[in-house]
């Protein structure tokens, strides 16, 4: 079968080899998908051993997209303007490189029934997250996209750096008084179980909440907002299911079904 691998460091809690061996056994495909903890200054060697065995592609998560990045022979644009790669494919003797994690949420979104299409979008956060899913966001028509971050700065940088004039830079408290349809957490604040300090007001029964983030519990970021009443509220499950999917297709050429997979990662949390 063909390899695939799925580098990072940690990676004990990666689930792509899961998602990847269902996608292909619904698919009636055989592929051998492995993960691989590497060290913090092997990615380039487990990158070229992979490839001596005649691998096929890779998935790449932190610390090492950025790196995936400088590997890479060429560069989807997506990618390139995310600043991270988490999907390499060795195809004639070169790396590609290419950045899944945006198309994976906009499909997740899709899928939940979020209008995006001259939408009004608060983007929360402008690390690498923020950065990974802008270029597929703007592609679906938003009439704005603001993006609010406790360092107001790297916010600016990141308008600066896609250059669209739907996008602006604030600060959390700054969004006071705005309307929005969608409001996306793309702080790592819900990792530390803490809440990006956006006002009450702006939650209303008429948006939408998306948190990248997951897990057994809801994330504080989802309770707060059910709670303030927002009509929606959805968990980034779907994303991680999505951009897997959105991989697959890249190697194998077929789009897999999501939703089977996300219940069965869903009933596996529990
Ligand atoms: P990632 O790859 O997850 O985006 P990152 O690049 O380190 O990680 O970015 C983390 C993001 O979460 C940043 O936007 C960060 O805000 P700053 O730029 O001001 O540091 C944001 N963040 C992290 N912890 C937060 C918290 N407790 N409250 C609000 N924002 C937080």
């Amino acid at each position: 079968p063909d390899q695939y691998r799925v580098f990072g460091n940690p990676i004990k809690q990666s689930r792509s080899p899961d998602i990847h061996h269902i996608f292909a056994s619904k698919s009636q495909q055989i592929i051998n998908y492995q993960k691989q903890l590497v060290d913090i200054d092997g990615f380039a060697n487990a990158v070229a051993d992979l490839i001596d065995q005649g691998g096929k592609g890779a998935n790449v998560t932190a610390p090492f997209k950025e790196q995936a990045l400088a590997l890479a022979d060429e560069l989807t644009e997506r990618a390139s303007l995310a600043g991270a790669v988490n999907t390499l494919t060795f195809k004639e003797g070169k790396i590609l490189g290419d950045n899944t994690d945006g198309e994976g949420l906009v499909q997740d979104l899709i899928i939940n029934k979020v209008l995006l299409k001259q939408r009004r979008i608060l983007l929360l956060g402008a690390g690498g997250a923020a950065r990974g899913v802008l270029l597929p966001l703007l592609a679906q028509g938003p009439s704005a996209i603001v993006i609010a971050n406790r360092t107001v700065s790297k916010a600016k940088d990141l308008c600066q750096h896609f250059n669209d004039e739907r996008l602006s830079a604030c600060s959390f408290a700054e969004t006071t008084g705005q309307e929005f349809d969608l409001i996306i957490n793309a702080t790592s604040a819900s990792l530390a179980g803490d809440l990006p300090p956006i006002p009450t007001s702006i939650i209303n029964s008429k948006v939408v909440c998306y948190d990248m983030a997951y897990g057994k519990n809801e994330t504080q970021f989802l309770q707060w907002a059910r709670e303030q009443g927002a009509v929606d509220v959805i968990d980034g499950l779907g994303m991680l299911v999505g951009q897997a999917a959105v991989s697959f297709a890249i190697w194998r050429g077929v789009t897999p079904q999501v939703q089977p997979v996300i219940k069965k990662l869903r009933a596996a949390l529990k």
